[in-house]
């Protein structure tokens, strides 16, 4: 009796265990005799539907695994000043629940049924930089299959934080991030998987967006970190997406006429310094920018300091600086032909030495100085002042002044000279400071 009790217990276990292993098959197995071509029997899936509180598993230690993928099916703006990303996407969730389960060929062929997806329960995955609630639309749909897999698809207007940088302005690239992750479940209780290749997603996603705004998708990245916090971890699914602004409406409306309106900024120094043109030419010019940057101020980002604003400080001064070298030119004029001081004996041989005949100085500006008539060569030299001014005025005329020896009106001369050459040495320097800041602000944009 004692010793035949191991074997009869063996065999009642074997049997207890099979039983209960049977009804467990058959208690996750639905019955589909309420299937046929004309509907399901909603009592079928009550037990399913009956649970749907709690996350569906068998063996509370095994976590449910949740496949993700989604498409980016548009970029519909990007936040300078709050730093903000909103876009839309199609987001694909896949996981298995153990009590669904039935057998196609007893339930007419039917393999796959589509149910309201509140009846289930649903994987609260989120996004983890979504700065906005949860906007999906009520009512959606799920795939269930024969062997328990559920496909949920959900559209989504995605707000997302993003660390934009937009120094290079209009010709940068952003570099966001979407974090999918479980708000509740750790590791324990739920990982997450990739539904698709990271190259699919982006395929699909370059496919699907077919609106040519503003923005341009260059590619997604996949990380996967884990994020603890405290003790707990967390199962999450970073994706980089990369966009890159299209600059062309920029371009057209902010680079060009900018620099349409330095480049005449610049030929105006060709307007003789003589005229009285000149300075109410470059105010106008500088009025016009003004209001230019006014209008477009819209157009640039809110916030951060873009090099395209510097660009546009950067003419703005150029102007200014060709502004106030004009009035200085026109002042120096102004006294040169009224009460001309003595000229210093270097600023004379300077002045000879850098309107020589083969010097480069006389240039365009000079174009206009028709009525003056004085080319180098007419200068008086310092040792024959004298002798000059005798042959060229008459006695009566003869003003000397002191100590140098010259007239009035040569004096007159030398300054309105001095003053040209300073006019041409300055719009040199201009130029040069132009083309070199330019040339900087162009290299940094395209670094
Ligand atoms: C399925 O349910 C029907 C009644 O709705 C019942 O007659 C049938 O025996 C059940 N089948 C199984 C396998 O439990
Ligand atoms: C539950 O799963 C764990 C880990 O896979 C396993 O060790 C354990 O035996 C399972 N329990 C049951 C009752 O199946
Ligand atoms: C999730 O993906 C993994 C690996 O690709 C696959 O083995 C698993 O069956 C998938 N699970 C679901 C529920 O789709
Ligand atoms: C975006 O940033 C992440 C991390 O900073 C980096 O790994 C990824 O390569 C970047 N993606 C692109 C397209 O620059």
């Amino acid at each position: 009796m004692e010793g035949g009790w191991p074997a009869r217990g063996g065999v009642l276990l074997c049997l207890t265990v099979s039983l209960l292993l049977q009804g467990r098959g058959d208690a996750f197995t639905i019955n589909c005799s309420g299937f046929d071509q004309h509907g399901v029997d909603p009592a079928a899936f009550q037990a399913v539907f009956d649970r749907k509180a709690f996350r569906p598993f068998t063996n509370y230690s095994i976590p449910t695994r949740v496949n993700i993928s989604f498409t980016l099916s548009a970029i519909l703006g990007v936040d300078a000043q709050l730093q903000l990303l909103t876009s839309f996407l199609w987001i694909d969730l896949v996981w298995d629940n153990p009590f669904i389960n039935w057998n196609p060929k007893e339930c007419v062929g039917i393999n796959k049924l589509t149910v309201l997806a509140e009846n289930l329960w649903l994987p609260d995955i989120f996004i983890v930089e979504s700065m906005d609630v949860d906007q999906t639309p009520s009512g959606l749909t799920a795939y269930i299959s024969s062997e328990g897999r559920i496909k949920y698809d959900k559209p989504m207007r995605v707000t997302s934080i993003c660390n934009l940088d937009i120094f290079y302005f209009p010709f940068d690239q952003q570099n966001c991030t979407f974090t999918f992750s479980s708000f509740l479940y750790t590791v324990d209780g739920m990982l997450l998987g990739m539904d698709k290749e990271v190259w699919e997603i982006t395929d699909t996603s370059r496919n699907v967006i077919r609106t040519q705004g503003e923005w341009e998708l260059l590619g997604i990245n996949k990380a996967t970190p884990k994020m603890s916090v405290g003790n707990n971890l967390y199962d999450q699914i970073t994706f980089y997406v990369a966009i890159r602004r299209r600059p062309s409406l920029y371009i057209i409306n902010l680079l060009v006429p900018s620099s349409f309106l330095v480049a005449i900024d610049a030929l105006s120094f060709y307007l003789p310094a003589e005229s009285e043109n000149r300075a109410p030419f470059k105010i106008t010019l500088l009025l016009g920018y003004n209001v230019f940057l006014l209008m477009m101020n819209d157009l640039l980002p809110a916030s951060g300091t873009p090099l395209i604003s510097v660009y546009f400080a950067l003419c703005l001064s150029l102007m200014v600086v060709s502004l106030l070298e004009t009035v200085f030119i026109t002042h120096l004029l102004h006294v040169a032909t009224t009460q001309p001081p003595p000229m210093p004996r270097w600023l004379h041989s300077l002045l000879l030495h850098c309107t020589g005949p083969g010097r480069c100085c006389p240039t365009a500006p000079h174009k206009g100085n028709k009525g003056l008539g004085l080319t180098p060569t007419h200068l008086p030299g310092p040792k024959e002042p004298g002798e000059l001014a005798g042959k060229k005025l008459g006695p009566g005329e003869t003003e000397l002044d002191g100590g140098s020896g010259w007239t009035k009106a040569q004096l007159v001369e030398l300054w309105v000279q001095f003053s040209h050459v300073m006019d041409t040495l300055l719009f040199r320097l201009y130029l040069l400071f132009m083309a070199s800041s330019i040339i900087t602000v162009i290299v940094l944009w395209n670094t």
